[in-house]
């Protein structure tokens, strides 16, 4: 992709969103990435819950534009008593991170300040002095090596709808990344697909629709038995 900015919209809730040239696909839902970054990982996920509890570790399944993991940085730092918190994020497209690393465009500036801070060291620090840690994974998360990884309590499952993304809704997939998962852990998505539901069963998942905040009616939330 040449310019990534030259495809930037803005979604009902005024934050931006792009559509992918060659899938065809929006990135996010038109309600608005950072309405379902908030009440589908955030708030439904029970992550608000478990900042202060232990420290966590999260699987961002497509960083895509980072709102996903902006809107956790933000639930953390937002909690006055959040332990150490490491986010694991797979990108498959390296000129997408590039872009939404360049501060000042019509996109980045509608980025908190943090995440400067986080590109730069991957680092930041929570204001009681717990620790965030971020690792990007660049490249094709269908052949990475995910025996590699451990400990996630929980998926952000974020890649573009089955129909073009085949390869991150497989029970193939899911089992790897199940072996990768706490016992609990908890998985959301925001495909309610019989296939993508019965793949994450086969693989070791209980799974159950919720009611969303949108105009969808309803999106997945999936915990390892
Ligand atoms: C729907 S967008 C993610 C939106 C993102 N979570 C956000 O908060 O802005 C899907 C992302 O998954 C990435 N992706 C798709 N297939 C992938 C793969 N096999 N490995 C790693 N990333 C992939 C795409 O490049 C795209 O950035």
């Amino acid at each position: 992709m040449d310019n990534w900015l030259d495809h930037v919209t803005l979604t009902e809730d005024g934050s931006p969103t792009l559509n992918h040239p060659e899938h065809q696909q929006w990135f996010h839902s038109k309600a608005g990435a950072e309405t379902e970054a908030k009440s589908l990982y955030i708030d439904a996920s029970g992550v608000l819950e478990s900042f202060s509890g232990k420290d966590l570790h999260i699987a961002d399944v497509g960083l895509g534009l980072g709102y996903n993991m902006i809107a956790t940085v933000e639930a953390w730092l937002n909690d006055p008593h959040s332990k150490k918190l490491k986010i694991t994020s797979f990108e498959y497209d390296e000129s997408l991170w590039k872009t939404i690393q360049i501060p000042e465009t019509k996109l980045t500036k509608m980025y908190p300040s943090f995440w400067f801070e986080v590109c730069d060291s991957k680092k930041l620090r929570h204001p009681n002095g717990s620790a965030f840690d971020w690792e990007l994974i660049l490249g094709d998360l269908t052949e990475f090596d995910l025996t590699s990884l451990s400990g996630f309590d929980f998926v952000w499952h974020d890649p573009f709808s089955p129909d073009v993304n085949e390869g991150l809704w497989t029970k193939d997939f899911f089992t790897k990344l199940n072996a990768v998962v706490v016992s609990d852990g908890i998985l959301m998505t925001y495909s309610v697909r019989r296939s993508v539901r019965d793949n994450l069963m086969a693989s070791g998942f209980d799974v159950i629709k919720i009611p969303t905040t949108t105009m969808k009616k309803n999106w997945l939330k999936a915990k390892k038995l």
